[in-house]
C-alpha cells in the first residue's frame, strides 16, 4: 500500500488534515476531519465498551471489575516527579551544525565503510535516519552503492555494521556527518531531552508554578487509586480505565500521526496480587492481541513482541509490544504495550505523598483471624503482607490514533470492478464512520419520500448518510472511498413491495430486505465479535 495515496485520501475525504493548515500547519499536531472524527470515537467507543463495560472473562472465567475514571491533563507537578517523568522522560537528539536540521539520536543509524578487515579507521562514516535498523540497512547499502558509483568510496570497500548513534561520543573519534540528502554539515553531541511540555498555572511565570501536559493518562489512574477503593466497593483483582490526550514534545514527529505531539491513549490499570499478576499479564497480552483481530487487523502484519530486558522502561518487570506492520517502515511498530509494571508506581506516589496506598485484603484476614488470638499480633499482622501489601499493576497501554492509523492503513484497498479501479476502505462495521447510505435511485416517483422518511427513522440508531446526487454507480463509489459497509437503495419494487435493496460494501452482493427488519439486520452487522 502506498502511504502517500492513503494520506491523498485522508485529505480528500475529510478523515485527517494538517493542523492549522491555512497557516502553513505546525509538526506533530493533526485534525480529525468529519469521517475521521467518527472514524476514531468508533475505535474509542469500541475499546470502551469491550474493555471497561464488556470485558472478556478472566483467566478462571470469572467476571473482570472495571471502573473508568477521567482526570485533568494539567497534574501537581510532584505526581511527574514520583513517576519519574521529571528525571528521566527523556530522548537523547542532536543537530546538524550546517542545516540545522534536529533528530533523535536512536533513529540516526550510522556504518563505517573499511578497506581493509583489520582497519578501525573507516574511509567514509556513512549515516541515515531510519525508523528501524532493517531499514537503515536498506539505506546504508543504497547509500554506499551510490557512493560506489560515483567513485568517492573504493569498489571493494567492507562495510560495517550499521547501528544507531551512540549517545556518547562515536567510536574512534569518527566524524558525525548530517543525513539530510546533499548536506555535509556534522552533528552535534547527543544531548538529553525531555518530552514533557511545560507550562505556568495562573499568572505568574516562575518556577513555583511551572506545571507539565501529561505525557501519560496513567499517573492519573495511580494518584486516584485510593480514591477508587473508598468510593466503590471494588476487591482485588479490578482494573481502572482512562482514555484521553497525552502530550509529548517529540524530538522529531514523524510517520503522519504515527509519532505525534499530541496523541490519545486507551489505557488500563488492572491491580492484581502479586502472587497473581503473571497470569495476568498473560491474560491481558492475549486479550489485548484477540482485540486488534476482531476488529479487522486480520493479516499477517499484527504481531505480539516480548520486550528485550535491555529495553524494558525503568518500572517494567516486562512488556510486551503489540505491534503493526505500517507501510512506512520495514519493521512492525508499536501499537500498545502490556507492560508489568510491578508495585513501582503505587509505592512511587506513597513515597512521595505520604500516604497509605496499600490495599487490605478483608477476606483473607476473615479466614485467618483466629490465629491471631492476642490483639497486638493480630494488629501487626493486619499491617503487613499476605493481609496489606501494595498491588502489582498490568498496564495495557494503547493508542487511539495509532491504531485509528493502522485501521486506515490496513481498510485501504484498491480493486477493479467492471473494468474500473475503485477505492474502498474495507473498515470492520463497528469502526466504519457510517454505517449505511440511503439513496434514493431516482428523484421522483415518490422515491425521495421514502428515502428520506428511512434516512430519518435509521438516523436515530445509527450514524447514515443520505445521498441523491449523481448517477447510482458514482454514489456507491463515494460511500466505498468512505468505507460505508451497506448502501440501502430505494428503487421500483419499493414502492410495490416495501422492501429496499442493500449493497455490501466488499462483496458487492446485492439482497432486498423489507423495511421492517432493516434496523435489526444492522444491528446484527455492528453487534461486537462479529
Ligand atoms: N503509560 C505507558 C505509556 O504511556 P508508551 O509506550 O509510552 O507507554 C503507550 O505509550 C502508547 O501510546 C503507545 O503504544 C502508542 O500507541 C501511544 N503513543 C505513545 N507515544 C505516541 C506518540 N508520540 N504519538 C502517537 N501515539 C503515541
Amino acid at each position: 500500500m502506498d502511504m502517500e495515496k492513503l494520506v491523498a485520501l485522508c485529505r480528500r475525504r475529510g478523515f485527517i488534515f494538517q493542523s492549522s493548515e491555512i497557516y502553513g500547519g505546525i509538526n506533530g499536531f493533526w485534525d480529525y476531519g468529519p469521517l475521521g472524527v467518527e472514524l476514531k470515537k468508533n475505535v474509542k467507543d469500541a475499546w470502551w465498551h469491550d474493555m471497561v463495560h464488556n470485558p472478556p472473562p478472566g483467566p478462571d472465567g470469572q467476571e473482570i471489575a472495571m471502573v473508568g475514571v477521567d482526570c485533568a491533563v494539567i497534574m501537581n507537578p510532584k505526581v511527574w516527579e514520583a513517576s519519574g517523568h521529571v528525571g528521566g522522560f527523556e530522548d537523547y537528539m542532536v543537530d546538524c551544525k550546517k542545516c540545522r536540521k534536529r533528530y533523535r539520536a536512536d533513529k540516526v543509524f550510522f556504518e563505517g565503510e573499511f578497506t581493509d578487515e583489520n582497519s578501525s579507521t573507516p574511509v567514509e562514516v556513512l549515516v541515515v535516519e531510519a525508523n528501524d535498523s532493517k531499514e537503515a540497512s536498506k539505506l546504508l547499502s543504497a547509500e554506499r552503492e551510490r557512493l560506489i558509483k560515483k567513485k568517492k568510496i573504493p569498489k571493494n570497500v567492507i562495510p560495517g555494521t550499521g547501528i544507531p548513534l551512540p549517545a556518547l561520543g562515536m567510536p574512534g573519534g569518527w566524524k558525525r556527518p548530517c543525513p539530510a540528502p546533499g548536506c555535509d554539515g556534522e552533528l552535534t553531541e547527543a544531548r538529553r531531552f525531555n518530552l514533557m511540555f511545560e507550562t505556568y498555572v495562573g499568572a505568574v511565570r516562575d518556577e513555583e508554578n511551572k506545571a507539565y501536559l501529561r505525557p501519560e493518562t496513567a499517573q492519573g489512574i495511580f494518584v486516584n487509586f485510593r480514591n477508587v477503593l473508598d468510593s466503590t466497593r471494588l476487591k482485588l483483582p479490578f482494573g481502572i480505565a482512562q482514555v484521553g490526550k497525552a502530550f509529548r514534545n517529540e524530538i522529531n514527529p514523524r510517520n503522519y500521526t504515527f509519532r505525534s505531539r499530541e496523541f490519545e491513549q486507551m489505557e488500563i490499570e488492572f491491580f492484581c496480587h502479586p502472587d497473581e499478576s503473571m497470569k495476568w499479564y498473560t491474560y491481558w497480552r492475549d486479550v489485548r492481541i484477540s482485540w486488534y483481530t476482531k476488529l479487522g487487523i486480520q493479516s499477517d502484519r499484527l504481531r505480539p513482541r516480548e520486550q528485550g530486558k535491555d529495553e524494558l522502561a525503568h518500572y517494567s518487570i516486562g512488556t510486551t509490544d503489540v505491534e503493526y506492520l505500517f507501510p512506512f517502515s520495514e519493521e512492525p511498530q508499536e501499537l500498545e504495550g502490556v507492560a508489568h509494571r510491578g508495585a513501582y508506581d503505587l509505592t512511587q506516589h506513597a513515597k512521595h505523598s505520604g500516604k497509605d496506598l496499600t490495599y487490605f485484603d478483608e477476606e483473607a484476614w476473615q479466614r485467618d483471624a483466629s490465629k491471631y488470638p492476642d490483639p497486638k499480633a493480630a494488629h501487626e499482622a493486619k499491617s503487613k503482607a499476605p493481609y496489606r501489601f501494595i498491588p502489582h499493576v498490568i498496564e495495557p497501554s494503547a493508542g487511539a490514533d495509532r491504531f485509528t492509523l493502522a485501521v486506515l492503513c490496513e481498510a485501504y484497498t484498491e480493486d477493479t470492478i467492471e473494468g474500473e479501479t475503485r477505492t474502498v476502505m474495507r473498515f470492520h462495521p463497528r469502526l466504519a464512520p457510517i454505517k449505511a447510505a440511503i439513496l434514493p435511485l431516482v428523484n421522483k416517483e415518490g422515491m425521495p419520500d421514502i428515502a428520506h422518511r428511512l434516512y430519518r427513522e435509521l438516523k436515530a440508531q445509527f450514524n447514515v448518510f443520505y445521498d441523491d446526487k449523481g448517477a447510482i454507480g458514482r454514489r456507491y463509489r463515494r460511500q466505498d472511498e468512505a468505507g460505508t459497509p451497506w448502501c440501502i437503495t430505494i428503487d421500483g419494487d419499493t414502492l410495490k413491495d416495501q422492501t429496499v435493496t442493500v449493497r455490501d460494501r466488499d462483496t458487492l452482493k446485492q439482497w432486498r430486505v423489507p423495511f421492517a427488519s432493516l434496523a435489526e439486520e444492522m444491528r446484527k452487522m455492528l453487534r461486537p465479535g462479529t
